[in-house]
């Protein structure tokens, strides 16, 4: 009888650790219920003598016990290993999200536009903007370069009309030469006090260099006010420069001439080692681009300014030729 318990043990255990969690409720009725070989030898007991009846009777309780154990350990082992797989399934890369990768930046003139903005806005102007196609009247006419004037010979005009005659005239169409058409359309827009600054794209029928790009970038200024004078220019220009440029920065104004200013200067700044700057131009408005703009010059004065944002970026960051900035070499840009 002993013989037949661990013949059925050994049965009962090589099922179990072969089966899966599914058949595992089934397996243990079928080894341990009412009709298992387990239990054909327990009703055979009453036929043993009582030392013998004992032995058996022990053994098979422990047979028992131990096939509910085997049953209930596969049964954990089972539980486990699905646990595992479901965890496998359901794991993410982390890897693949390369924290490392190089994030990009704006573009060293944006930088160099925003920065001008914040630092204006600081000092009391607000941001404007006027068409990069213009008119020959905002762009030239009202600004004091009526048609034959020389200096409009400065500026090397991209005309857009599609018949020649249109090039010619106040109705004409071209790309901005300046931001200055932007103080025209400022003043016509809004009552004085005026003080705007005004950042964006110019053209100029120029062939690429180290220093010039037919396409770039200017800031303008216009400040309209009673009773302004060229101290307010001068103290703009100054404050200006300590704030953008740092504390050991100043400015100075040189006489020059513009159509639109009267009267006109240069201004430049110096640097800590002593060295001078040229940057832009600038000047008191002059009474007829007051009236251009609808402003009675008895009334009102003005002062404007303008200067380049490319040249900002070149000298921040030391860049030897305007041309790198604008060919999207990737080894040049990731320097910045
Ligand atoms: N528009 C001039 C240029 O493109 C720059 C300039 C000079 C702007 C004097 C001004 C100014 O507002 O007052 O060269």
């Amino acid at each position: 009888m002993i013989d037949e318990i661990q013949r059925a043990r050994d049965a009962a255990l090589a099922v179990i650790g072969s089966s899966d969690d599914a058949s595992l409720d089934r397996l243990s009725g079928e080894l341990l219920g009412k009709k298992s070989a387990l239990a054909a030898v327990k009703a055979g007991l009453g036929r043993l003598d009582p030392d013998a009846r004992r032995t058996a009777g022990q053994a098979l309780n422990e047979v028992m016990a131990e096939i509910a154990a085997a049953i209930d350990d596969r049964r954990a082992q089972a539980a486990a290993a699905a646990l595992a797989a479901r965890i496998a399934a359901e794991q993410l890369d982390l890897t693949e999200a390369r924290p490392l990768q190089p994030r990009g930046h704006l573009h060293l003139v944006t930088q160099a536009w925003e920065r001008l903005e914040d630092v204006f806005i600081g000092l009391g102007f607000t941001v404007a903007e006027g068409p990069e196609v213009e008119t020959d009247w905002f762009n030239f006419e009202a600004l004091n370069m009526g048609e034959g004037h020389p200096a409009r010979g400065e500026f090397d005009t991209l005309f857009v009309g599609r018949d020649p005659s249109e090039q010619a005239g106040a109705s004409g169409t071209l790309l901005r030469t300046h931001t200055s058409p932007v103080q025209i359309r400022a003043m016509l827009a809004q009552e004085p006090p005026i003080h705007i600054v005004a950042p964006g794209r110019v053209f100029r029928r120029d062939t690429p260099d180290a220093t010039h790009m037919p396409v770039f970038h200017q800031i303008e200024g216009l400040v309209v006010d009673r009773g302004i004078t060229m101290a307010d220019l001068a103290g703009t220009i100054e404050a200006f420069t300590r704030a953008f440029f740092g504390e050991g920065f100043t400015s100075r104004l040189r006489p020059s001439y513009f159509p639109f200013t009267e009267p006109s200067a240069e201004f430049d700044i110096r640097r800590p080692d002593g060295s001078w700057l040229e940057l832009g131009g600038c000047g008191m408005v002059h009474p007829d681009v007051l009236r251009a703009g609808g402003l009675d010059p008895e009334e009102w004065g003005g002062f404007a300014f303008g200067f380049g944002i490319d040249r900002m970026a070149v000298m921040r960051h030391a860049v030897a030729d305007i041309r790198d900035m604008y060919v999207n070499d990737i080894r040049f840009i990731e320097q910045f």
